[in-house]
């Protein structure tokens, strides 16, 4: 919960273009330290684009997004998860050939050394097994420490993105869709873990598509259509926004 009211992350103005394409128009808002923060909206809305770019995948076309008051705008992405911003991915790429405990462990390395050289050599330490196991297991996943990351079924391989994630000790974590194309057990598992991680404190913004997940682990929701935000406000403000309702509506896609 945002008990306090430190700004984590704040998004203030911010444009992408495409071209003539303005997929993000103009966009402010901020994400509160300890809260978990969701942007909605439908397809097409541009929420993976201001995901992206907040990641460093796009730099601006204007704009500023400050991290923990610092700017971070038009950084690159390795900078950006120096920063302790972690993210995860729609399409899960860990390094497939590795174990799930190696691919935390480099995860772990990446926030301690600047290039991939030599991370081996000296990270597989007592210790830095120790931690890269607790990471698995507050994600459910300890059992499957020494298969192969590329042979987990979808639902393991989300929560093995959400220990790489941890991994960074972020300040700040970016989930992507964490639940699409999953099971509706395995999304229920995975809304538990997100909760656990709320509890523990985490800081996050999640860009979720489908409202009956946002609504069920969110602080506060910022909803976007063609690009611009349209409401700002807790869940349940939000479901009865009437224009969330016909963006939503509009769009005929689901908003289950
Ligand atoms: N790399 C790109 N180049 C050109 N247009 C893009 C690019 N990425 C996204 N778009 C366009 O920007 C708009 C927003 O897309 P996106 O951010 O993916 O929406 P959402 O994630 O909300 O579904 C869409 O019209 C999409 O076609
Ligand atoms: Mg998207």
């Amino acid at each position: 919960m945002a008990n306090t009211k430190e700004k984590m992350l704040q998004v203030l103005n911010l444009k992408k273009f495409f071209g003539g394409l303005k997929a993000v128009n103009d966009v402010s808002f901020d994400v509160y330290k300890g809260e978990t923060l969701a942007l909605i909206g439908p397809n097409g809305a541009g929420k993976s684009t201001l995901f992206n770019t907040v990641c460093g995948v796009y730099a601006p076309t204007a704009g500023q997004i400050l991290l923990s008051g610092q700017e971070i705008q038009g950084l690159k992405p390795h900078e950006i998860a120096r920063r302790r911003v972690a993210r995860t991915f729609q399409i899960s790429h860990p390094c497939q050939d590795m174990t799930v405990l190696d691919n935390i462990i480099m995860a772990m390395g990446l926030s301690q050394y600047s290039s991939l050289t030599g991370i081996f050599g000296n990270s597989r330490t007592k210790g830095n097994i120790e931690k890269a196991e607790q990471l698995l297991d507050k994600v459910g996943i300890l059992a499957q420490r020494d298969r192969r990351a590329g042979d987990l079924s979808l639902g393991y391989m989300r929560r093995l993105e959400i220990a790489r994630a941890l991994a960074l000790e972020p300040l700040l974590i970016l989930l992507d869709e964490p639940c699409a194309g999953l099971s509706n057990n395995a999304e229920a598992e995975f809304i538990e873990i997100i909760n656990q991680l709320k509890a523990q404190g985490t800081t996050i913004m999640l860009v979720e598509h489908n409202m009956s997940i946002a609504m069920t682990v969110s602080d506060r929701v910022v909803v976007i259509s063609y690009g611009e935000k349209i409401a700002e406000g807790v869940p349940q403000e939000i479901q009865s926004n009437p224009y969330v309702i016909e963006a939503y509506l509009g769009k005929d896609d689901d908003c289950a």
